[in-house]
C-alpha cells in the first residue's frame, strides 16, 4: 500500500512538473512568436509608448527609470563648484543625473539653457540635445548632421521632445542593438580602435551608452553658406586618457571659456564615464555597461534584458551577483571604501583650485603682469581639468578606482604648484597676507562670481509659461509627441 502511494506522489509531482514545464514551453513560444513576427515599426518611430504592445517587459522596465526624479542640486552641496565654473553656464545650476526619462525635461529646465523667446535666441547651440533623445538621430538622418549642429537649440524644440529610449540603442525595425550618432565610430577610428561594424555583441552592450557616457566638445566648424556648426567631437585622435585629451585641447589651444576671477583659458569636463570604464577591473575585462546596469531578469519562464537603467547597487542581487562570489555586504563595504577615499581627495582638490582662483584673482588686482600668470593659469587649467574628469564621470570612483586617484593626486600635485607660483606673485606686490575668503554656501558663493540668478530664474520662467507651451502643441500637431507620456510628471527644478 505504501509503495502505492509513493508511486502516486512521484507520478502527481511528475504531472505538475510537466505541466509547468508546457505551460513556461507556450509563454516562451508566444513570446519568441511575437519576437518573430517582426512587429511593424517604423524605421524612425521615437515615441516610446509605440513600442510597448510588442515589447511590454523591456517598455515597462525602461519607464521605471521615472522612479529616478530626485533633484540634487551639486552647487548646493558643494559652493566650491560656484568659484570653480565662475562666467560659465555650470556656475547657474547643476544637478546629480537623474533617470533616463528626464533627459527632455532637465535639458528644458536648467537655467545652464536660459530662456529663450524664439527659435534663434537661448545661449546654448543645437548640439545641446546630443544625449537627450532618439529624435537627434532622427532629425541627423533627416536633415543632415550639419544642419542638425546649426543654429540654437530652441530651433529644435518642436523636434527633439521624448526621452532617451529604444530608438537611441536599437534600430527599432529589427530591435538590433545600433549606435545612430556618428561621432563615435569617427572618434574610435581616429583613435585607432575598430570603427562600429567590426565591434562584437558584447562591445556593442557598451557602446549604445558611450554614444553619450563620453568626453566631447562642440568643434566649431565653418560651412559653405558661412555659418558656423557647433559639431559634437569627442577629443580621442591622441588616446582616450585623461592626458592624451588634455595634450589635444592644449595643442588646439581650445578653450570652453575664460575664467571670471582667475582669467584662466578653461576646460570643462563632461563626462567621460566610457574612457574610465575602460581603465577599470570591470573594463579590462570587457563587463559590458549593461551587465551591470541592464541585468537579465526572470519573469516566470521568460528571461529578458531589466530596462531599468540605474544604480546598480539597488539590485545587487541581478547585477554583481551573478559574478562574485562574496557576500553581498561585503562587496557592498568595499565599494564604499571606494567612495570615501575618492570623496577625500575630491574635496581637498576642490577646495586648493578654488583658492587657487581666487588667489590669481586678487594677483591681477595687485598689478600681476601677463608673463607672470602665464605659468600659473596653465597650472590651474591643467588642475581644474583632471579633477573635473574624475567627478564629472559621476561615479568613476567605482568604475576605475585606482585612476580617479592617481587623476586626483596629479590634480592636487598642479593645484599646488599655481598656489607656490601665487604666493612668490603676492609677495612681490606686496599682497603676503591676502586670504581666499571660504564659501560656504551656493547664494554666498554667487555672489562672489557676480551671478544675477533671480534674473535667470525669471528668464525660465518665462520661457516655460510662454515659448514652450506652444513647442509641445506644435510637436503634438507634428505627430512625434504624445501628452499622455508625460502626464503627471511633477516639474522638479534647484530653483522652484
Ligand atoms: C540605453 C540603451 C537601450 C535603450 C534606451 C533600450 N534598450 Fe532594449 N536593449 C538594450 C540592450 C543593451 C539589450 C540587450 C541586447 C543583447 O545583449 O542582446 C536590449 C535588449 C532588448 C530586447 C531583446 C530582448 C531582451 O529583453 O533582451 C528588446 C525586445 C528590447 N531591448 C526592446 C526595447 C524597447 C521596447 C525599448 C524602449 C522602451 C528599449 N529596448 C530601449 C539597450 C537599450
Ligand atoms: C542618448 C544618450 C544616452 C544614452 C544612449 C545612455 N545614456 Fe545614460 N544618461 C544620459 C543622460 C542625458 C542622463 C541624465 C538624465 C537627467 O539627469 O535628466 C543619463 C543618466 C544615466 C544614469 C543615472 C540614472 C539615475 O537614475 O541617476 C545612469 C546610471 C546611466 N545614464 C547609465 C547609462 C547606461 C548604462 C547606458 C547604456 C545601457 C546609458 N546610460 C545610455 C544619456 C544617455
Ligand atoms: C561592474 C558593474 C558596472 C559596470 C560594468 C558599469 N557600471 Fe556604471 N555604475 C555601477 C555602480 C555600482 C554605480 C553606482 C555607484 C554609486 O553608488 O555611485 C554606477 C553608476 C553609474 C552612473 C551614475 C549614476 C548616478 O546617478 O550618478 C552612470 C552614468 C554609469 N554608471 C554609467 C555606466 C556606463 C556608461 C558604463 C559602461 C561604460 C558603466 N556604467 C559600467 C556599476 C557598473
Ligand atoms: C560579468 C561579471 C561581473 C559582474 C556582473 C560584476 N563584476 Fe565585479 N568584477 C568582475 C571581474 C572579472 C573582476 C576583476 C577580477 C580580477 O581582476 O581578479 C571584478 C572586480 C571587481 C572588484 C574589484 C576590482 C576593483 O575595481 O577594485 C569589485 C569591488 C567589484 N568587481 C564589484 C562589483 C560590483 C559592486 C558589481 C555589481 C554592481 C560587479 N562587480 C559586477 C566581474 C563582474
Amino acid at each position: 500500500m505504501k509503495k502505492y502511494k509513493f508511486l502516486l506522489v512521484v507520478s502527481l509531482i511528475a504531472i505538475g512538473c510537466m505541466t509547468a514545464l508546457i505551460a513556461s514551453i507556450n509563454e516562451k513560444k508566444v513570446e519568441q512568436a511575437q519576437l518573430n513576427s517582426v512587429p511593424k515599426i517604423d524605421r524612425w518611430e521615437t515615441k516610446n509608448e509605440e513600442f510597448k504592445k510588442f515589447y511590454p517587459r523591456q517598455y515597462d522596465s525602461w519607464k521605471q527609470t521615472k522612479e529616478s526624479d530626485k533633484i540634487e542640486d551639486m552647487l548646493e552641496k558643494y559652493p566650491e563648484l560656484v568659484v570653480l565654473w565662475a562666467g560659465y553656464g555650470f556656475a547657474k545650476d547643476y544637478n546629480a543625473p537623474r533617470g533616463h526619462f528626464y533627459a527632455i525635461e532637465d535639458n528644458r529646465n536648467s537655467l545652464r539653457t536660459g530662456g529663450p523667446v524664439d527659435a534663434k535666441t537661448g545661449p546654448m547651440p543645437t548640439a545641446c540635445w546630443t544625449c537627450k533623445s532618439p529624435d537627434v538621430p532622427r532629425i541627423m538622418d533627416e536633415q543632415g548632421d550639419m544642419e542638425y549642429y546649426t543654429g540654437k537649440w530652441a530651433k529644435y524644440g518642436s523636434d527633439i521632445i521624448n526621452p532617451i529610449g529604444c530608438a537611441d540603442c536599437h534600430n527599432p525595425e529589427t530591435m538590433e542593438l545600433q549606435v545612430n550618432r556618428s561621432y563615435l565610430d569617427t572618434a574610435l577610428k581616429a583613435s585607432g580602435e575598430k570603427g562600429l561594424d567590426d565591434l562584437t555583441h558584447q562591445d556593442m552592450r557598451t557602446m549604445v551608452c558611450a554614444q553619450c557616457h563620453v568626453e566631447y566638445y562642440f568643434k566649431k566648424t565653418p560651412l559653405a553658406d558661412g555659418k558656423k556648426a557647433a559639431v559634437v567631437t569627442l577629443p580621442w585622435a591622441n588616446g582616450t586618457s585623461v592626458e592624451d585629451m588634455e595634450k589635444y585641447y592644449d595643442d588646439m589651444n581650445f578653450k570652453d571659456w575664460t575664467h571670471k576671477i582667475s582669467k584662466t583659458p578653461m576646460l570643462k569636463a563632461q563626462h567621460p564615464g566610457y574612457e574610465m570604464w575602460k581603465t577599470g577591473a570591470h573594463g579590462k575585462n570587457n563587463v559590458s555597461c549593461a551587465d551591470c546596469h541592464m541585468p537579465y531578469k526572470r519573469e516566470g519562464g521568460i528571461k529578458y534584458t531589466d530596462h531599468h537603467v540605474a544604480n546598480p547597487l539597488d539590485n545587487m542581487d541581478n547585477s554583481c551577483m551573478t559574478c562574485h562570489r562574496t557576500s553581498e555586504a561585503s562587496l557592498l563595504a568595499t565599494v564604499n571604501e571606494k567612495r570615501k577615499r575618492k570623496d577625500e581627495l575630491h574635496k581637498k582638490a576642490m577646495a586648493q583650485i578654488a583658492s587657487a582662483h581666487l588667489e590669481a584673482g586678487k594677483a591681477w588686482e595687485v598689478g600681476a603682469t601677463e608673463a607672470e600668470m602665464a605659468p600659473v593659469l596653465k597650472d590651474i587649467r591643467h588642475a581644474q581639468w583632471r579633477w573635473d574628469y574624475t567627478v564629472a564621470s559621476h561615479p568613476a570612483f567605482f568604475h576605475a578606482p585606482e585612476e580617479v586617484l592617481r587623476i586626483l593626486g596629479t590634480s592636487l600635485e598642479k593645484a599646488g604648484n599655481a598656489r607656490i607660483k601665487l604666493a612668490k606673485i603676492l609677495a612681490k606686490y606686496g599682497a603676503t597676507d591676502y586670504i581666499a575668503p571660504s564659501i560656504d554656501s551656493k547664494e554666498k558663493a554667487q555672489e562672489i562670481v557676480g551671478l544675477p540668478f533671480a534674473k535667470l530664474v525669471e528668464e525660465k520662467k518665462k520661457f516655460k509659461n510662454g515659448l514652450l507651451i506652444e513647442l509641445k502643441k506644435e510637436a503634438e500637431k507634428k505627430g512625434i509627441y504624445n501628452p499622455e507620456s508625460t502626464k503627471g510628471i511633477e516639474d522638479k527644478t534647484s530653483y522652484n
